[in-house]
């Protein structure tokens, strides 16, 4: 199964305009376009000159928006032992949650629950795997709202940041806590707030390559939107995310997987690194 990308290159356009603050008028003022061109790329009309020069006022690629205008670019597909998404449906959407595990010991941690933990459940009964943790990357409810079935009503203990404090899960502040260990695998987290206030991006070591499960801070060429503060978003991407190294595969909330290498390469939000 494919999973679409999660934004179209006009919700890319639409996600930096909310989070610069600049209205259609303020944008066709800087980028010296009318205001009509600029309703129509974000209604969906693919203009490449347009795109070309609306991109650096909204402080994306250019090249990478008008790419995926064009639906030229997927990431390359990534296939990991010991990692497996779960793609569920969440009213007209879909949301992803991740299981990890080790080969030898059987020792599987989760990411998240999704809008229904039935399949990840299936899988790591039908593998023969002990679930030992639950990690929370975020606390928007499509991510977790089917903790209590995942963690067996609490029999499985599940970790989210405490400024996203909620039901169901133990708190942990970061600095406190600089990773875990769990039969084979170390997971470290590290904070990629600003889509929500407690967002955490956890980096799994243990597989034949890093993993980062990383919520909603990032998706495949686009984000989640910094919906607490798109600069912090942002900033703690650059810090957190794409100080990885660039084989570091990423586990989105939505859309398919990716790596670091191909984000810097081309997701629009991060023109520094092409
Ligand atoms: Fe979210």
């Amino acid at each position: 199964m494919s999973i679409p990308l999660e934004d179209l290159f006009n919700d890319v356009i639409a996600k930096s305009m909310r989070g610069l603050g600049l209205s259609e008028a303020d944008l066709a003022a800087k980028a010296g376009v009318s205001v009509e061109d600029v309703a129509a790329a974000k209604a969906g009309t693919v203009d490449d000159k347009l795109l070309r020069k609306i991109a650096p006022h909204l402080q994306l690629d250019g090249l990478a928006l008008v790419t995926m205008a064009h639906g030229d670019w997927r990431p390359t597909p990534v296939t990991l032992k010991g990692l497996a998404q779960f793609n569920t449906t969440y009213h007209d959407m879909t949301v992803n949650a991740y299981l990890v595990w080790d080969a030898e010991t059987k020792n599987a941690v989760a990411f998240d629950t999704g809008a229904d933990a039935g399949p990840m459940i299936d899988f790591i009964e039908k593998h023969g795997l002990n679930l030992s943790l639950i990690f929370l990357t975020h606390t928007h409810p499509d991510h977790i709202m089917d903790l209590a079935k995942l963690s067996a009503d609490g029999a499985v203990t599940a970790f989210v940041h405490a400024r996203e404090a909620c039901a169901g899960a133990k708190t942990f502040e970061l600095g406190e806590t600089e990773s875990w260990e769990s039969g084979g695998l170390k997971i470290e987290p590290r904070s990629t707030w600003g889509h929500s206030k407690g967002g955490i991006t956890y980096v799994v070591s243990g597989l034949e390559k890093p993993v980062a499960i990383v919520g909603d801070a990032l998706f495949a060429s686009s984000m989640g939107g910094g919906m607490v503060s798109f600069n912090d978003a942002l900033a703690t991407n650059r810090k957190e995310i794409f100080t990885l190294a660039d084989h570091t595969v990423l586990c989105p909330g939505h859309g398919p997987l990716t790596t670091v290498g191909e984000e810097k390469a081309h997701n629009p939000f991060y023109p520094d690194y092409k």
